[in-house]
């Protein structure tokens, strides 16, 4: 926020609770909330800060309005439209139009625009193509949008974009915010799984060498259970010398070239996560280094807010 962010996306409701009590009020749920005992805590929520919730059915809304109202209070409330990704979200036109204008009329919310997340194109290989499908599922968004104004409703948030297409989404005519957030620290999937180049790696996950079995191998005392290997596999940084063959639930079996077979049992290694996202879930703490520099211990208190 103090580089200039307007706000925070979070996942989970749980999360925009520790958001709020770390004084970050304006946090984006990207989520749909539904259930009487988190509409309360919604509730709760509201009387602290100003989050904005998506919907993409009006019974999500209608409990937030009974909620809210009785509460005395307003919450704003974002459509989410289906921009092709298959997953939530209400379709693009006019059946998103009639959803906002219910919602609108709805007591203790406040109508504040429209969502969409392109993420069924992150993994585009060919630069050109992904930028051109990326540009038309955010016009299906913005456009969207002009509906919206043109039928007299508010529409002052255009929220897309995550890791995987924020350089392609931050140029789109017409989006105010982007919902990006892992590629703060990069990993596999976002380097070679979205093609993302320019970014240093800034999340690893330092190991033990615990066993060498074969020339060929070694083992690691981290496997599933300390970090994310099934949406890419890890990679060991700085040593293209060695390959994350595979992980169990507590061991990483590495293989290794023979410019690496020298590694000795007790060596570390540090390991970039297939995917972060999955691997921040896993840990306490994060340790913030400069250089060789422990800097900061920062509790991960967002975990297991999964509700
Ligand atoms: C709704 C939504 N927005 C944005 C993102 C992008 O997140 P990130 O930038 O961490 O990849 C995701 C990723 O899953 C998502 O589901």
């Amino acid at each position: 926020m103090a580089a200039g962010a307007i706000g925070v996306t979070c996942a989970k409701l749980g999360e925009a609770e520790v958001m709020a009590q770390g004084g970050v009020l304006d946090t984006l749920i990207a989520n749909l909330i539904v259930g009487p005992k988190k509409v309360a805590r919604l509730v709760e929520l509201r009387r602290i800060a100003d989050p904005v919730v998506c919907v993409d059915h009006i019974d999500q809304a209608a409990a937030f309005s009974a909620a809210m109202s009785q509460a005395g209070l307003a919450l704003r409330v974002i459509v989410e439209v289906d921009i092709g990704l298959g997953r939530v979200g209400v379709a693009a036109g006019e059946s998103a139009v009639a959803l906002a204008r219910r919602i609108h009329e709805l007591p203790g919310l406040t109508l504040a625009g429209i969502m969409g997340y392109e993420g069924h194109l992150l993994t585009l290989e060919d630069g050109d193509e992904k930028a051109d499908k990326i540009q038309a599922a955010l016009k299906v968004l913005t456009g969207t949008a002009d509906q919206l104004r043109k039928a007299g409703l508010p529409c002052d948030i255009v929220s897309c974009g995550g890791t995987g297409s924020f350089k392609y989404a931050v140029r789109a005519p017409g989006i105010t915010e982007i919902q990006a957030g892992g590629g703060m620290f990069m990993d596999a999937f976002y380097r070679h799984g979205c093609h993302i180049s320019d970014w240093k790696y800034a999340l690893t996950v330092l190991t033990t060498v615990v066993s060498r079995p074969a020339p060929d191998r070694a083992i690691i005392d981290a496997g599933r259970k300390t970090m994310d290997g099934w949406v890419h596999k890890p990679l060991v940084f700085g040593r293209d010398d060695i390959q994350v063959q595979s992980l169990s639930a507590e061991h990483g079996s590495l293989k290794l070239e023979p410019s690496a077979q020298n590694l000795r049992i007790g060596d570390r290694l540090e390991i970039i996560p297939g995917y972060s996202d999955l691997t921040c879930v896993l840990h306490d703490n994060f340790l913030a280094f400069r250089g060789d520099k422990l800097e900061a211990v920062w509790p991960l208190e967002g975990r297991g807010r999964l509700q």
